[in-house]
């Protein structure tokens, strides 16, 4: 039996959020997302959009091969070509769904598609009728909606659901649209389109205005049974509504949103982290559900209150987002089974055992430097061996000179393709000293984007994760090193992203569409 109040959760942080600038994810860590989404109990992960590039198809093509439980969903635009590689693309997933759009407001289709109206609602028929051909389960939406004429609107989505849509989703692409608004257009096409009751109604809301969240549960609350959103509310401009904080404001104000969804909600921190290191994009430390600081009381009055009964100032346990007190875990007595028990809980189960042996070794190393070993160490020491495993350049040995005396100097010695390569360099600071020294051994034009640090625990011994963005040619990677030497993560963080760039250049693809959000 179907629930009528069971919210779908769609997610797009691996299309629209790997839009967002700066974003863009490689194949494996395409995958490792689709696996934490579809652990998170995500209904729908929207894998990319495989006309768009060679990468998105590739990577919508896997992501099908290991997706078993989630829908898995390819992009297209109003086109036969499109529809064919979302179709090819998603020939191997268990779930297919073919997401197909086109633009339906007068600047649009004016502006962008240099359409007449009725040129568009023709569009709309052949498109849907062709990919329904190919799929049982499609979604259309009409982008910009919500700056779309109402009366054009609800004749498409007539039209798209009698052509075959099982879904129809309403954008707001520009994040114009307010709450009010939002719930009073989806009520209208309750109230309009005769065969409404065919299909699901979804929300896909920008953030433009800070209000993409209160704009989904608007729609919720209309009718809406799906929404479309992203981890930690990656994408384009302002964004995507963040999955995080739907989920939970549904479930924290069951009282007034009596909604459900699949969501394992105690994952929610754990792929917010993922999502944010494979990116590179911090999460502000005061995000609702996910910040640092979400569940931290520092006044006074509120501590005094915290002690008495937890609920005085806080709304939500973080335990029910997967936030829990740093666990102290094993010394350096402990053996290589308890380290094994120890991954499994933290969820690597599936690394394979190289990457266990090596893992293990560098704890054994952390353990000889660092008195107290919290799990944020073993997962910063499995990333940091899982993400090198096919590099081609590492670092052998780094020694730096820093200090007020200057110049600053650095030492580095890397093994590319197996020989040994040494320089020295000096530069504005250590990091500076180090960067021009890769650069000296690893000619390329890739411009700096980012370089951030953050420590992985408290204490001066913590572990530095460092984050490395670079640009060529259009090309964005993002590199992560970890170390309890801030400028030995700074240096493995740096030859991670050179790594990636090479395998970046040697796939050829053509330029992303930059004019969908
Ligand atoms: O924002 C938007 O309009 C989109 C569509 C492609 C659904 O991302
Ligand atoms: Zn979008």
């Amino acid at each position: 039996m179907t629930n009528k109040n069971q919210i779908k959760i769609f997610d797009t942080t691996l299309r629209d959020g790997e839009q967002s600038p700066g974003a863009s994810m490689n194949i494996e860590e395409k995958l490792k997302i689709a696996t934490a989404l579809e652990a998170l109990g995500v209904d729908i992960i929207e894998a990319g959009f495989p006309a768009a590039s060679k990468g998105d198809l590739e990577a919508v093509t896997e992501v099908s091969k290991i997706i078993k439980n989630s829908i898995v969903c390819g992009l297209s635009r109003a086109s036969k070509f499109d529809i064919d590689a979302a179709n090819s693309a998603l020939k191997h997933a268990a779930q297919p769904r073919i997401h197909t759009f086109i633009s339906t407001s007068e600047l649009h289709m004016t502006h962008k598609l240099e359409l007449s109206a009725e040129q568009v609602y023709e569009k709309v028929i052949d498109s849907v009728s062709y990919a329904r051909n190919l799929c049982d389960d499609i979604e259309w939406s009409c982008e910009d909606g919500t700056r779309t004429d109402r009366d054009f609107m609800c004749r498409t989505v007539e039209a798209a659901i009698k052509s075959g849509a099982t879904t129809i989703n309403i954008p707001d692409t520009v994040g114009y649209s307010v709450p009010e608004e939002f719930s009073e257009i989806i009520t209208h096409l309750f109230n309009t389109v005769p065969n409404i009751d065919k299909a699901i109604i979804s929300t896909h809301c920008h953030n433009d205005l800070g209000v993409a969240v209160a704009n989904s549960l608007a729609g919720v609350a209309a009718g809406a049974r799906q929404i479309e959103c992203t981890i930690n509310g990656l994408g384009e401009r302002a964004g995507n509504a963040a999955l995080e904080e739907v989920v939970m404001a549904m479930r924290t104000r069951n009282d007034l949103m009596p909604y459900t969804t699949n969501i394992k909600t105690e994952l929610l921190n754990k792929t917010s982290k993922l999502v944010s290191a494979v990116t590179g994009f911090p999460v502000q430390y005061n995000k609702a559900i996910v910040g640092k600081n979400a569940f931290a009381h520092e006044a006074g009055i509120h501590q005094d209150g915290m002690l008495k009964n937890s609920k005085t100032y806080e709304i939500m346990t973080p335990e029910s987002v997967g936030v829990s007190e740093s666990n102290l875990v094993m010394g350096k007595h402990s053996g290589r089974h308890a380290f094994k028990e120890k991954l499994i809980e933290l969820g690597y189960d599936d690394i394979g055992d190289n990457a266990i042996e090596e893992s293990f070794n560098n704890f054994k190393a952390l353990a000889d430097k660092k008195k107290n070993l919290y799990d944020e160490d073993i997962v910063a020491i499995v990333d940091d061996q899982v993400i090198r495993v096919n590099d081609i350049i590492s670092l052998k040995d780094l020694s730096v000179v820093a200090g007020t005396k200057g110049p600053q100097t650095a030492e580095v010695t890397l093994i590319i393709d197996e020989n040994e390569h040494f320089t020295k360099s000096s530069g504005d600071g250590p990091v500076d000293a180090i960067f021009n020294a890769l650069i000296h051994l690893v000619p390329h034009k890739g411009k700096l984007q980012l370089y951030q640090v953050h420590a992985v625990t408290e204490g001066t011994d913590a572990q530095a994760e460092v984050s490395v963005r670079l640009s060529e040619n259009g090309k964005t990677v993002v590199g992560q090193g970890s170390d309890t030497d801030t400028l030995v993560a700074s240096a493995k963080a740096y030859i991670n992203a050179l790594n990636k760039l090479i395998v970046k250049r040697e796939k050829t693809s053509p330029a992303k569409m930059s004019n969908i959000s």
